[in-house]
């Protein structure tokens, strides 16, 4: 007989004479003269409550190894349930214990502390937080996909290995097969990358807009999502080492059409986790944050706000709050200062734009004070920054100086120069980390526990 999962069982519009489901035990209860089990098969949150007679051949000798975590398959018959909470429930004639848990299989009990089900992330999925968390992630991750494809969006793979650091912050892995012991040294005694497996020296990319920018200048419309290195060494609760990026990138487009692209995505992306994934936002909503719901709602129903970085400054400097990082026009914002502004200012999310040319990256548009790029953050409650974007310096000679001013030397870009040498155009584009937004989505506190194993400083296990 072919499976059912739990969850198309749960949407049975009628009994069944026979149904197989396969699983792993989250509890057992026992009585006179039956047990309860509940089967979890992780295909939705909600366990099938199954009911074992004692009549059933080893009854005994199989509820005793029915312990939480065993993995059983059972066969019966899908029956109206007697009981509260579910329309179901399965009356097993046949019982078979597939692998046994003995009693320390450690997701006994509830209550354990994301601290503690860190160190067990292999078996962390198993949980009903951790099972609703990657439910979400894989249906954000085809949501993603969809908005993009229903736009016209063409998906490109941009490659995991780069010699250029897009954002110019330093913070690459270096991929290498020189011989860590023993690197060959040039004449001047530095290591001599040339003799390197790529004949230069080469890094886990940060970011693939660089490259998805000349597909942009070609296809006009296309976006990447894919895994995204950095080395900076902020042990904070929205940092990892490793995390997932989605950057479009749009021909013809300026800085607030990319903030329009950026809001619809953000609410796309809500609504479709509202849609497809209502019960583990109930759940989410009741036992991680239990504002969650109505933020969402709210989210979605109003337009983002907006303003520049001089305006954002200004914001700050008169709120007469006390910041432990100050505040000066030219600095970058903090975490504490982006939060203000979601959270308690406009209660919204907000993207700020114009941001000082000194705090970013050498490809982003000059504005005609020569003192701001036509940058954007947006910023929404609960997280601070979930996407970073630009409109991209289209103008050959300027980019040339900013590159100068940036210390990068145009034979190492002479690709990306090209793009403006040849039938350049505007363009814009941006990136969403996969993981803040679902930080956002799920009210999840900490980045580890929305990504399936976490790569922080001092930190890869598994
Ligand atoms: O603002 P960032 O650095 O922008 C870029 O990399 C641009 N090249 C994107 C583009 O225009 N195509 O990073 C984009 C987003 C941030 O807003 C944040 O959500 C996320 O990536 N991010 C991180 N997420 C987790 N851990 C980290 N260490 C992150 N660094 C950035
Ligand atoms: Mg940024």
């Amino acid at each position: 007989m072919q499976r059912t999962l739990v969850k198309d069982a749960h949407n049975s519009t009628e009994p069944r004479d026979s149904i197989l489901l396969q699983g792993w035990v989250r509890t057992r209860r026992d009585s006179k003269t039956f047990s309860f089990v509940e089967l979890n098969d992780g295909s939705c949150l909600k366990g099938m409550q199954i009911i074992v007679q004692n009549t059933l051949p080893d009854y005994e000798a199989l509820m005793h190894k029915a312990g939480t975590g065993a993995s059983i398959s059972v066969g019966g018959k899908l029956v109206a349930s007697q009981g509260a909470g579910q329309k179901w429930e399965v009356l097993a004639d046949t019982f078979e214990i597939i692998g046994e848990a003995d009693a320390s299989y450690p997701l006994q009990k509830k209550g354990h502390t994301l601290e503690f089900l860190r160190e067990i992330a292999h078996l962390r999925p198993r949980s009903n937080l951790f099972g609703a968390v990657f439910r979400v992630r894989s249906r954000l991750a085809y949501a993603i996909h969809q908005f993009f494809q229903e736009r016209g969006y063409f998906y490109v793979h941009t490659p995991v290995i780069t010699a250029s650091d897009c954002e110019g912050a330093g913070e690459m892995f270096r991929v290498s097969t020189l011989d860590a012991d023993k690197p060959p040294r040039a004449e001047d005694g530095s290591v001599d990358f040339a003799r390197d497996f790529f004949e230069r020296q080469s890094f886990l990319t940060v970011s693939g807009q660089l490259e998805a920018e000349t597909f942009a200048c070609a296809l006009s419309n296309v976006y990447t999502f894919g895994p995204t290195f950095r080395a900076e060494n902020s042990n904070t609760s929205r940092h990892a080492a490793e995390f997932w990026m989605i950057e479009p990138e749009s021909a013809f487009l300026d800085l607030f059409g990319n903030m329009d692209l950026a809001e619809s995505f953000v609410k796309h992306l809500v609504a479709d986790a509202r849609e497809h994934c209502a019960a583990d936002l109930e759940f989410f909503g009741k036992f991680v944050d239990k504002g969650l719901n109505a933020r969402l709602d709210f989210v979605m129903q109003r337009p983002f706000q907006r303003c520049s970085y001089t305006e954002a400054i200004e914001i700050l400097e008169k709120s007469g709050r006390k910041w432990e990082h100050p505040v000066k026009w030219g600095d970058n914002m903090q975490s504490e200062h982006e939060r203000f502004l979601a959270e308690e200012h406009f209660k919204c999310p907000v993207t700020v734009y114009d941001y000082p040319k000194t705090l970013k990256p050498f490809y982003m548009r000059v504005n005609d004070d020569g003192k701001t790029v036509r940058a954007m953050d947006v910023l929404v409650p609960g997280i601070g920054e979930i996407i970073g974007g630009s409109q991209r310096e289209e103008r050959l000679d300027v980019l040339r100086e900013n590159m100068a001013a940036h210390g990068l030397a145009e034979k190492d870009y002479w690709w990306y120069l090209d793009l403006r040498k040849y039938g350049t155009v505007p363009h814009s584009g941006f990136g969403m980390g996969f993981e803040r937004m679902l930080m956002f989505v799920t009210g999840v506190a900490n980045i580890r526990d929305v990504i399936p194993f976490a790569r922080t400083p001092g930190s890869a296990d598994f």
